[in-house]
């Protein structure tokens, strides 16, 4: 038997809403998300494994965020922490930009 995959867009924000080569929180079903604009859309739990802090702010080295609280690194598009421990990774999650905003499949 197959499985079904139900895709579910949610609007999160409008197209602009986040300034190139920054990112964003934004709270999706009582999830917080952090949305990237660096090379397209990225979005990626915001919710570091150190001590739960929010990467939105963080600054951005190419695909690199850094906890602005105590500088871990993580991968924007893959959601891989690449620093302190290994196989740690935020859940990320599919971004289609629309006429009419930005989506994320959450
Ligand atoms: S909370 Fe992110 S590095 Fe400490």
């Amino acid at each position: 038997m197959r499985g079904i995959i139900i895709v579910v867009w949610k609007k999160i924000a409008k197209k602009g809403a986040v300034a190139p080569g920054k990112g964003r929180a934004f709270t999706v079903e009582g999830r917080q998300i952090a949305l990237f604009n660096q090379d397209g859309y990225h979005a990626i739990d915001d919710l570091c494994v150190h001590q739960d802090g929010s990467i939105a702010p963080g600054e951005l080295d190419g695909d690199i965020v850094e906890c602005p609280l105590h500088f871990w690194h993580y991968n924007i598009k893959t959601g891989e922490l690449t620093d302190y421990l290994k196989d740690v990774k935020l859940q990320t999650y599919p971004v289609d930009v629309r006429d009419d905003g930005i989506y994320i499949d959450a």
